[in-house]
């Protein structure tokens, strides 16, 4: 690490999920270095510049200009603002990185690909539940053909929020700016579904909001066939009480099967193949972790992935086009449920659907 050369990185929005950004910038377990950081907000951005001894900004622009020494930029600021900050931060042909979900519509998805594309920058996006070690070793067992056909995959989001939570800022729980548990909270897990069970033929999705006083929706279900052939089943909640139950992944296949759960997708609860080798007895202690949060702990790796990306020259896991992938699962299972759950397929066109609109 020490001869390593170090990647400059710069930060905007200093929220909530700021700190999993710094403290793996900072926590000297990859090649990164934290420049600057910047929050509209100047009490938040003060906060975290005196937190890390670094310059702060409360005007992006400002901050690249002073810093043309920074390379990758963290985007961190509320969901609807990802394309509007995406596409004018492009002009300075940095790498970025910005956080889940991508965006609110996939025509956004596609205007913040092509600015980058334009100013010949890289666009990733955060999805760091691909890199919990549990989530590791049941893509690489997929990878070599452990589960043979597959069956079915589950995600569950049985997650709690308090009318409190949507209250703290002005853009939680709106159409606008954020969308309900499967935009906000279950992007994660959509990712998940869709990347090991492979591309989505149809779907349905019934929402409800059972106990927020919120625009969008508090609770989700929905029901996917795949090209495979295989079914698909979602469940999402933040009307879960008293306390956080699970985020999982459950994986059905014809020679064996995998259920991943704890609160953030990070703990093999079931692992078990028609043809056992050496290694499984120990899958579990070795790739389960504990959280702090539901965030995780895969900030880290999945910035070490970026670095690296960079650095050979090779993709990375989460490039932009894949990040657009859930969104526009997402936007087809919103068409659906205004629809009162009628089937449909990614890519349909979205009239019903609210989000991303006021
Ligand atoms: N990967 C994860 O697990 C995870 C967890 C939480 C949140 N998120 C995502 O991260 C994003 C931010 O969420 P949060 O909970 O930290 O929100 P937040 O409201 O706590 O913080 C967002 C910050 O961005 C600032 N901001 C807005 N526009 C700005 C601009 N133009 N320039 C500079 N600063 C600006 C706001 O002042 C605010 O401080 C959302 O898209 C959310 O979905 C991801």
């Amino acid at each position: 690490m020490q001869n390593e050369e170090k990647y400059k990185f710069g930060l905007i929005g200093c929220g909530r999920v700021s700190e999993n950004h710094l403290s793996a910038l900072t926590s000297g377990n990859i090649p990164s270095e934290l420049v600057a950081v910047c929050d509209l907000d100047p009490e938040k951005a003060k906060s975290k510049g005196e937190k890390y001894h670094i310059p702060w900004y409360t005007d992006f622009h400002k901050m690249m200009e002073e810093h043309p020494e920074i390379q990758i930029v963290n985007v961190a600021v509320p969901t609807g603002y990802h394309a509007p900050v995406v596409i004018d931060l492009a002009q300075y042909g940095k790498h970025i990185v910005t956080e889940k979900p991508m965006a609110l519509k996939v025509s956004d998805c596609d205007a913040m690909i092509a600015a980058c594309k334009k100013n010949n920058c890289r666009l990733f996006v955060i999805k760091q539940n691909r890199f919990n070690p549990a989530v590791v070793a049941a893509r690489k067992a997929l990878e070599e053909g452990r589960f043979g056909k597959m069956v079915m995959g589950t995600v569950r989001v049985r997650w709690r929020r308090y009318q409190k939570y949507y209250e703290q800022d002005n853009w939680h729980g709106t159409w606008l700016l954020d969308g309900g548990v499967m935009s906000q909270q279950a992007s994660h897990h959509l990712d998940l579904l869709q990347w090991f069970m492979g591309p989505i033929k149809q779907m349905f999705c019934k929402t409800a909001t059972r106990l927020l006083n919120i625009e969008v929706e508090d609770t989700a279900l929905a029901t996917f066939e795949f090209e495979s052939g295989a079914l698909g089943a979602f469940e999402a909640t933040v009307a879960t009480r008293p306390e956080d139950l699970e985020g999982s992944l459950s994986l059905l296949g014809e020679k064996g099967s995998v259920i991943i759960g704890g609160h953030a997708v990070n703990k093999i609860l079931y692992w078990k193949f028609d043809e056992e080798r050496p290694e499984d007895e120990q899958i579990k202690t070795q790739f389960s972790q504990d959280v702090p949060n539901v965030y995780g702990r895969g900030h880290t790796p999945f910035l070490a992935d970026v670095i690296e990306a960079i650095r050979l020259g090779r993709p990375a896991l989460m490039e932009a086009e894949e990040g657009r992938k859930d969104i526009a699962i997402l936007t087809a299972l919103y068409e659906s449920a205004a629809c009162g759950g009628k089937w449909v397929v990614p890519g349909c066109p979205i009239e019903k659907s609210r989000l991303g609109k006021g």
